[in-house]
Protein backbone atom coordinates (compact mmCIF):
# COMPACT_ATOMS: atom_id res chain seq x y z
CA UNK A 1 0.00 0.00 0.00
CA UNK A 2 1.04 3.83 -0.57
CA UNK A 3 2.40 4.80 2.44
CA UNK A 4 2.52 8.55 3.05
CA UNK A 5 3.88 10.65 6.13
CA UNK A 6 2.18 14.27 6.65
CA UNK A 7 4.27 17.25 8.63
CA UNK A 8 2.50 19.78 9.52
CA UNK A 9 3.19 22.15 12.41
CA UNK A 10 -0.21 22.54 13.11
CA UNK A 11 -3.03 19.54 14.24
CA UNK A 12 -6.01 20.66 12.48
CA UNK A 13 -4.46 21.16 9.01
CA UNK A 14 -2.69 18.03 9.09
CA UNK A 15 -5.90 16.29 10.08
CA UNK A 16 -7.27 18.27 6.65
CA UNK A 17 -4.56 16.75 5.00
CA UNK A 18 -5.29 13.55 6.26
CA UNK A 19 -8.81 13.70 5.43
CA UNK A 20 -8.28 15.16 1.88
CA UNK A 21 -5.73 11.74 1.19
CA UNK A 22 -7.92 9.00 2.25
CA UNK A 23 -11.36 10.22 0.52
CA UNK A 24 -11.20 8.89 -2.40
CA UNK A 25 -11.25 5.40 -1.54
CA UNK A 26 -7.63 4.74 -3.04
CA UNK A 27 -6.65 2.86 -0.65
CA UNK A 28 -3.50 4.86 1.44
CA UNK A 29 -1.79 4.26 4.60
CA UNK A 30 -0.99 7.97 6.08
CA UNK A 31 1.36 8.70 8.85
CA UNK A 32 1.04 11.84 10.78
CA UNK A 33 3.70 13.10 12.04
CA UNK A 34 2.79 15.26 15.12
CA UNK A 35 6.14 15.03 16.71
CA UNK A 36 7.72 16.91 14.08
CA UNK A 37 10.61 15.56 11.45
CA UNK A 38 12.66 13.83 14.29
CA UNK A 39 9.92 10.81 14.36
CA UNK A 40 11.79 9.67 11.13
CA UNK A 41 15.20 9.45 12.61
CA UNK A 42 17.07 6.21 11.26
CA UNK A 43 15.88 3.49 13.83
CA UNK A 44 12.17 4.49 14.06
CA UNK A 45 11.27 4.97 11.03
CA UNK A 46 11.84 0.83 10.50
CA UNK A 47 8.99 1.11 7.38
CA UNK A 48 9.77 2.78 4.20
CA UNK A 49 8.10 5.56 2.94
CA UNK A 50 6.83 6.55 -0.55
CA UNK A 51 5.69 10.28 -0.04
CA UNK A 52 6.30 12.90 2.94
CA UNK A 53 3.34 15.66 2.29
CA UNK A 54 5.46 19.23 4.16
CA UNK A 55 2.75 21.62 5.05
CA UNK A 56 5.02 24.81 5.46
CA UNK A 57 2.67 27.49 6.94
CA UNK A 58 5.62 30.20 7.24
CA UNK A 59 8.82 30.41 5.35
CA UNK A 60 11.62 29.11 7.54
CA UNK A 61 9.36 26.51 9.00
CA UNK A 62 11.24 23.93 7.25
CA UNK A 63 14.19 24.77 5.30
CA UNK A 64 16.29 23.72 2.44
CA UNK A 65 18.65 21.97 4.71
CA UNK A 66 16.39 20.12 6.62
CA UNK A 67 14.98 19.30 2.51
CA UNK A 68 18.02 18.27 1.58
CA UNK A 69 18.81 15.75 4.58
CA UNK A 70 15.38 14.03 3.79
CA UNK A 71 16.77 13.86 -0.16
CA UNK A 72 19.51 12.07 0.96
CA UNK A 73 18.39 10.18 3.93
CA UNK A 74 15.46 8.70 1.62
CA UNK A 75 16.45 8.62 -1.95
CA UNK A 76 13.30 6.83 -2.80
CA UNK A 77 10.60 9.05 -0.98
CA UNK A 78 8.95 11.84 -2.94
CA UNK A 79 8.04 15.01 -1.25
CA UNK A 80 5.52 17.76 -1.74
CA UNK A 81 5.10 20.66 -0.23
CA UNK A 82 2.42 22.64 0.33
CA UNK A 83 2.66 26.27 0.74
CA UNK A 84 0.72 29.30 0.16
CA UNK A 85 3.38 31.70 -1.40
CA UNK A 86 6.81 30.55 -1.96
CA UNK A 87 10.09 32.68 -2.44
CA UNK A 88 11.47 32.18 -6.03
CA UNK A 89 14.45 31.04 -4.06
CA UNK A 90 12.85 28.07 -2.31
CA UNK A 91 10.85 27.42 -5.06
CA UNK A 92 14.04 26.96 -6.80
CA UNK A 93 16.22 25.11 -4.27
CA UNK A 94 13.34 22.72 -3.67
CA UNK A 95 13.27 21.94 -7.88
CA UNK A 96 16.80 21.26 -7.33
CA UNK A 97 16.56 18.58 -4.62
CA UNK A 98 14.04 16.82 -6.72
CA UNK A 99 10.66 18.15 -4.50
CA UNK A 100 8.02 17.13 -6.93
CA UNK A 101 5.32 19.59 -6.11
CA UNK A 102 4.90 22.85 -4.34
CA UNK A 103 1.10 23.61 -3.53
CA UNK A 104 -1.43 25.62 -1.57
CA UNK A 105 -3.43 23.34 0.72
CA UNK A 106 -6.18 22.66 -2.27
CA UNK A 107 -7.64 19.12 -1.80
CA UNK A 108 -8.15 18.96 -5.61
CA UNK A 109 -4.42 19.94 -6.59
CA UNK A 110 -3.15 17.81 -3.88
CA UNK A 111 -5.27 14.65 -4.36
CA UNK A 112 -3.44 15.53 -8.39
CA UNK A 113 -0.69 15.53 -7.38
CA UNK A 114 -0.27 12.38 -5.13
CA UNK A 115 -2.04 10.54 -7.95
CA UNK A 116 0.78 11.64 -9.93
CA UNK A 117 3.24 9.89 -7.68
CA UNK A 118 1.28 7.14 -7.19
CA UNK A 119 1.36 6.15 -11.03
CA UNK A 120 4.92 6.46 -11.38
CA UNK A 121 5.38 4.48 -8.82
CA UNK A 122 3.69 1.52 -9.74
CA UNK A 123 5.58 1.62 -12.65
CA UNK A 124 9.02 1.88 -10.69
CA UNK A 125 7.11 -1.30 -8.81
CA UNK A 126 7.19 -3.40 -11.65
CA UNK A 127 9.42 -6.61 -11.31
CA UNK A 128 12.49 -4.92 -12.27
CA UNK A 129 16.13 -6.49 -12.95
CA UNK A 130 18.72 -7.25 -10.55
CA UNK A 131 21.60 -5.41 -10.21
CA UNK A 132 24.79 -6.02 -11.16
CA UNK A 133 27.61 -7.18 -9.12
CA UNK A 134 30.38 -6.03 -9.76
CA UNK A 135 34.04 -7.07 -7.80
CA UNK A 136 36.97 -4.99 -7.53
CA UNK A 137 40.37 -6.83 -6.19
CA UNK A 138 43.12 -5.02 -5.81
CA UNK A 139 46.21 -7.37 -7.09
CA UNK A 140 48.64 -5.83 -3.68
CA UNK A 141 48.12 -2.97 -1.83
CA UNK A 142 47.97 0.27 -2.81
CA UNK A 143 47.05 -0.58 -6.20
CA UNK A 144 43.95 2.04 -6.36
CA UNK A 145 41.19 -0.80 -6.43
CA UNK A 146 39.36 1.47 -3.76
CA UNK A 147 39.91 5.08 -5.40
CA UNK A 148 38.52 3.67 -8.79
CA UNK A 149 35.45 1.83 -7.10
CA UNK A 150 34.27 4.90 -5.13
CA UNK A 151 35.00 6.93 -8.15
CA UNK A 152 33.34 4.69 -11.11
CA UNK A 153 30.39 4.55 -8.82
CA UNK A 154 30.27 8.37 -8.46
CA UNK A 155 30.58 8.94 -12.07
CA UNK A 156 27.83 6.02 -12.99
CA UNK A 157 25.24 7.53 -10.15
CA UNK A 158 25.95 10.95 -11.38
CA UNK A 159 25.50 10.79 -14.77
CA UNK A 160 23.36 7.93 -15.40
CA UNK A 161 19.72 7.79 -13.55
CA UNK A 162 20.78 4.24 -12.38
CA UNK A 163 20.75 3.38 -8.30
CA UNK A 164 24.03 2.54 -6.94
CA UNK A 165 25.22 0.77 -3.74
CA UNK A 166 29.18 0.78 -2.64
CA UNK A 167 29.51 -2.10 -0.08
CA UNK A 168 32.77 -2.19 1.65
CA UNK A 169 34.04 -5.86 2.09
CA UNK A 170 37.24 -5.26 2.66
CA UNK A 171 37.30 -6.29 6.06
CA UNK A 172 41.18 -5.97 7.00
CA UNK A 173 41.77 -2.54 5.49
CA UNK A 174 38.23 -0.67 4.65
CA UNK A 175 38.26 2.79 4.19
CA UNK A 176 35.75 3.37 1.11
CA UNK A 177 33.97 5.93 2.68
CA UNK A 178 36.28 8.50 3.18
CA UNK A 179 37.42 8.73 -0.78
CA UNK A 180 33.85 9.94 -0.91
CA UNK A 181 32.66 12.10 2.08
CA UNK A 182 33.12 13.32 5.60
CA UNK A 183 30.05 11.62 7.15
CA UNK A 184 30.36 9.42 9.63
CA UNK A 185 28.63 5.71 9.11
CA UNK A 186 25.28 5.54 10.87
CA UNK A 187 25.84 1.80 10.85
CA UNK A 188 28.94 -0.45 9.37
CA UNK A 189 28.98 -3.71 8.16
CA UNK A 190 29.16 -5.60 11.35
CA UNK A 191 26.19 -3.82 12.68
CA UNK A 192 24.66 -5.26 9.67
CA UNK A 193 25.31 -9.16 10.57
CA UNK A 194 24.92 -9.09 13.64
CA UNK A 195 21.24 -7.27 13.08
CA UNK A 196 20.98 -9.71 10.07
CA UNK A 197 17.21 -10.89 11.48
CA UNK A 198 15.87 -7.02 10.58
CA UNK A 199 18.08 -6.65 7.28
CA UNK A 200 15.50 -5.20 4.57
CA UNK A 201 15.64 -2.19 2.42
CA UNK A 202 15.25 0.53 4.50
CA UNK A 203 17.43 -0.79 7.37
CA UNK A 204 20.07 -1.47 5.10
CA UNK A 205 19.43 2.57 3.68
CA UNK A 206 19.78 4.42 7.28
CA UNK A 207 22.98 2.48 7.37
CA UNK A 208 24.55 3.23 4.51
CA UNK A 209 26.38 7.01 4.31
CA UNK A 210 24.34 9.21 1.48
CA UNK A 211 26.86 10.78 -1.11
CA UNK A 212 24.05 11.54 -3.59
CA UNK A 213 20.26 10.61 -3.45
CA UNK A 214 21.30 7.37 -5.47
CA UNK A 215 24.58 6.42 -4.45
CA UNK A 216 25.12 4.77 -0.93
CA UNK A 217 28.05 3.65 0.79
CA UNK A 218 28.14 0.71 3.66
CA UNK A 219 30.98 1.11 5.48
CA UNK A 220 33.38 -1.91 6.56
CA UNK A 221 33.49 -2.78 9.91
CA UNK A 222 36.13 -0.18 12.13
CA UNK A 223 38.54 -2.98 13.46
CA UNK A 224 39.35 -6.44 12.75
CA UNK A 225 37.80 -7.57 16.37
CA UNK A 226 34.20 -5.81 14.98
CA UNK A 227 35.10 -8.10 11.66
CA UNK A 228 35.02 -10.60 13.51
CA UNK A 229 30.95 -10.62 13.01
CA UNK A 230 30.56 -10.90 9.55
CA UNK A 231 29.95 -14.36 8.56
CA UNK A 232 29.71 -15.38 4.89
CA UNK A 233 25.82 -16.00 5.23
CA UNK A 234 25.50 -12.17 6.09
CA UNK A 235 27.34 -11.45 2.79
CA UNK A 236 24.79 -13.68 0.76
CA UNK A 237 21.54 -11.94 2.44
CA UNK A 238 23.08 -8.54 2.01
CA UNK A 239 23.88 -9.27 -1.68
CA UNK A 240 20.75 -10.74 -2.42
CA UNK A 241 18.90 -7.40 -1.03
CA UNK A 242 20.87 -5.30 -2.70
CA UNK A 243 20.51 -6.67 -5.83
CA UNK A 244 16.94 -6.10 -5.89
CA UNK A 245 17.28 -3.06 -4.54
CA UNK A 246 20.09 -1.46 -6.26
CA UNK A 247 21.12 -1.56 -10.30
CA UNK A 248 24.78 -1.56 -9.73
CA UNK A 249 26.15 -3.17 -6.76
CA UNK A 250 29.83 -2.55 -6.52
CA UNK A 251 32.37 -4.21 -3.87
CA UNK A 252 35.58 -3.29 -2.75
CA UNK A 253 36.93 -6.91 -1.94
CA UNK A 254 40.08 -5.69 -0.90
CA UNK A 255 42.96 -7.92 -1.79
CA UNK A 256 42.80 -10.86 0.85
CA UNK A 257 40.82 -14.14 -0.80
CA UNK A 258 38.44 -15.30 2.51
CA UNK A 259 35.47 -16.91 2.85
CA UNK A 260 33.49 -13.72 3.16
CA UNK A 261 34.53 -12.15 -0.42
CA UNK A 262 34.08 -15.28 -1.83
CA UNK A 263 30.80 -15.19 -1.45
CA UNK A 264 30.74 -11.79 -3.12
CA UNK A 265 32.98 -13.25 -5.69
CA UNK A 266 30.32 -16.16 -6.31
CA UNK A 267 27.42 -13.53 -7.20
CA UNK A 268 29.54 -11.22 -9.61
CA UNK A 269 28.50 -10.75 -13.20
CA UNK A 270 32.36 -8.87 -13.62
CA UNK A 271 35.74 -8.75 -11.59
CA UNK A 272 37.70 -5.98 -11.94
CA UNK A 273 41.52 -6.76 -10.75
CA UNK A 274 43.55 -3.63 -10.42
CA UNK A 275 47.03 -3.52 -10.86
CA UNK A 276 49.94 -1.59 -11.99
CA UNK A 277 52.44 -1.98 -14.70
CA UNK A 278 55.34 -2.76 -12.40
CA UNK A 279 56.78 -6.87 -11.37
CA UNK A 280 55.69 -6.69 -8.06
CA UNK A 281 51.88 -6.02 -9.40
CA UNK A 282 52.09 -8.19 -12.04
CA UNK A 283 53.60 -11.30 -10.04
CA UNK A 284 50.80 -10.60 -7.38
CA UNK A 285 47.83 -10.41 -10.05
CA UNK A 286 48.99 -13.76 -11.83
CA UNK A 287 48.86 -15.59 -8.61
CA UNK A 288 45.39 -13.76 -7.82
CA UNK A 289 44.34 -15.01 -11.17
CA UNK A 290 45.41 -18.34 -10.59
CA UNK A 291 43.98 -18.47 -7.53
CA UNK A 292 40.61 -17.27 -8.85
CA UNK A 293 40.74 -19.73 -11.38
CA UNK A 294 41.59 -22.71 -9.81
CA UNK A 295 38.57 -21.86 -7.13
CA UNK A 296 36.54 -22.11 -10.55
CA UNK A 297 36.03 -18.53 -11.41
CA UNK A 298 35.62 -17.82 -14.79
CA UNK A 299 38.57 -16.57 -16.87
CA UNK A 300 35.96 -14.53 -19.17
CA UNK A 301 34.65 -12.85 -15.29
CA UNK A 302 38.30 -11.31 -14.59
CA UNK A 303 39.02 -8.12 -16.61
CA UNK A 304 42.32 -6.37 -16.02
CA UNK A 305 42.48 -2.61 -15.32
CA UNK A 306 45.66 -0.99 -15.35
CA UNK A 307 46.03 1.53 -13.05
CA UNK A 308 48.04 4.69 -13.39
CA UNK A 309 49.13 3.76 -16.54
CA UNK A 310 52.19 5.52 -18.47
CA UNK A 311 52.33 4.77 -22.29
CA UNK A 312 56.49 5.00 -22.40
CA UNK A 313 56.99 2.70 -19.18
CA UNK A 314 59.59 -0.39 -18.86
CA UNK A 315 56.77 -2.65 -19.31
CA UNK A 316 54.24 -2.08 -21.65
CA UNK A 317 50.56 -3.42 -21.85
CA UNK A 318 51.46 -6.29 -24.51
CA UNK A 319 53.96 -7.13 -21.66
CA UNK A 320 51.23 -7.32 -19.19
CA UNK A 321 48.71 -9.22 -21.74
CA UNK A 322 51.49 -12.06 -22.57
CA UNK A 323 52.24 -12.25 -19.28
CA UNK A 324 48.78 -12.51 -17.73
CA UNK A 325 47.15 -14.44 -20.55
CA UNK A 326 44.29 -12.08 -20.73
CA UNK A 327 43.97 -8.81 -22.37
CA UNK A 328 43.63 -5.44 -20.58
CA UNK A 329 39.64 -4.45 -20.19
CA UNK A 330 40.85 -0.77 -19.37
CA UNK A 331 43.79 1.36 -18.89
CA UNK A 332 43.72 4.49 -16.25
CA UNK A 333 46.00 7.05 -16.32
CA UNK A 334 48.46 8.69 -13.45
CA UNK A 335 47.46 11.96 -12.27
CA UNK A 336 49.27 12.84 -8.74
CA UNK A 337 48.25 15.94 -7.93
CA UNK A 338 44.30 15.69 -9.04
CA UNK A 339 43.82 11.98 -7.43
CA UNK A 340 45.80 13.09 -3.97
CA UNK A 341 43.28 16.22 -3.97
CA UNK A 342 40.65 13.92 -3.99
CA UNK A 343 41.73 11.32 -2.16
CA UNK A 344 42.88 14.15 0.68
CA UNK A 345 39.75 15.71 0.66
CA UNK A 346 37.54 13.42 0.33
CA UNK A 347 35.55 14.38 -2.83
CA UNK A 348 34.94 12.56 -6.01
CA UNK A 349 37.26 13.68 -8.71
CA UNK A 350 34.36 14.31 -11.05
CA UNK A 351 33.11 17.19 -8.58
CA UNK A 352 37.15 18.15 -8.23
CA UNK A 353 38.69 17.54 -11.27
CA UNK A 354 36.15 17.00 -14.27
CA UNK A 355 38.23 17.36 -16.81
CA UNK A 356 41.51 15.17 -15.72
CA UNK A 357 42.13 12.37 -17.67
CA UNK A 358 41.45 9.86 -14.74
CA UNK A 359 37.55 11.84 -14.43
CA UNK A 360 37.41 11.25 -18.22
CA UNK A 361 38.60 7.33 -18.36
CA UNK A 362 36.13 6.56 -15.77
CA UNK A 363 33.49 8.28 -17.62
CA UNK A 364 34.47 6.20 -20.77
CA UNK A 365 34.35 3.04 -18.19
CA UNK A 366 31.09 3.67 -16.47
CA UNK A 367 29.70 4.26 -20.60
CA UNK A 368 30.90 0.43 -21.60
CA UNK A 369 29.04 -0.76 -18.71
CA UNK A 370 25.86 1.00 -19.03
CA UNK A 371 26.07 0.51 -22.81
CA UNK A 372 28.46 -2.69 -23.59
CA UNK A 373 31.80 -2.37 -25.43
CA UNK A 374 29.62 -2.58 -28.59
CA UNK A 375 28.01 0.75 -27.93
CA UNK A 376 31.39 2.63 -29.49
CA UNK A 377 31.43 0.70 -32.41
CA UNK A 378 27.66 0.75 -33.08
CA UNK A 379 27.67 5.30 -32.61
CA UNK A 380 30.92 5.07 -34.96
CA UNK A 381 28.95 2.54 -37.64
CA UNK A 382 25.48 4.84 -37.24
CA UNK A 383 27.46 8.34 -37.40
CA UNK A 384 28.72 6.82 -41.03
CA UNK A 385 25.11 5.83 -42.02
CA UNK A 386 23.98 9.02 -41.21
CA UNK A 387 26.23 10.47 -44.15
CA UNK A 388 25.69 8.35 -46.47
N1 LIG B 1 45.25 6.98 -11.31
C1 LIG B 1 45.92 7.41 -10.25
N2 LIG B 1 46.81 8.42 -10.35
C2 LIG B 1 47.51 8.85 -9.27
N3 LIG B 1 47.40 8.33 -8.05
C3 LIG B 1 46.54 7.32 -7.85
C4 LIG B 1 45.75 6.81 -8.94
N4 LIG B 1 44.97 5.82 -8.44
C5 LIG B 1 45.24 5.71 -7.13
N5 LIG B 1 46.18 6.60 -6.76
C6 LIG B 1 46.76 6.78 -5.40
O1 LIG B 1 46.96 5.50 -4.84
C7 LIG B 1 46.52 5.49 -3.50
C8 LIG B 1 46.08 4.10 -3.11
O2 LIG B 1 44.83 3.83 -3.72
P1 LIG B 1 43.76 2.87 -3.02
O3 LIG B 1 43.65 3.14 -1.58
O4 LIG B 1 42.54 2.95 -3.86
O5 LIG B 1 44.46 1.46 -3.23
P2 LIG B 1 43.88 0.00 -2.87
O6 LIG B 1 44.20 -0.85 -4.04
O7 LIG B 1 42.47 0.12 -2.47
O8 LIG B 1 44.79 -0.40 -1.65
P3 LIG B 1 44.46 -1.30 -0.34
O9 LIG B 1 44.75 -2.70 -0.72
O10 LIG B 1 45.40 -0.76 0.67
O11 LIG B 1 43.03 -1.07 0.02
C9 LIG B 1 45.41 6.53 -3.46
O12 LIG B 1 45.31 7.09 -2.18
C10 LIG B 1 45.83 7.54 -4.48
O13 LIG B 1 46.56 8.57 -3.85
MG1 LIG C 1 41.53 -0.24 -0.67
Amino acid sequence: MFKIAVLSPNKVRMEEIRSILQTTGVPRQVLLLDEGIKQLTPGTDKEYLDLIVIDRLSDGAEDLATLEQLCLRYPGMAIIILCENASPEFLIGAIHLGVKDVLPLNADALLAAVERIESKSKLVDAPRKMGKVIVFMASKGGSGATFLACNLGYVLASEYQVKVALLDLNLQFGDATLFLSDQVPPNTLDDVANNISRLDASFLASSMVHVLPNLSILAAPEDAEHSEDVEPKHIEALLMLAKAEYDYVLIDAGRMLNATNLKALDQADTIFLVLQQTLPFIRDSRRLIHTLQSLGYLKEKINLIINRYEKHADINLEDVEATLGMPVFKTIPNSYESVSASVNQGVPMLKIAKRDPVTRSLEEWSEILIYGTEHKKNNWLANLMKMA
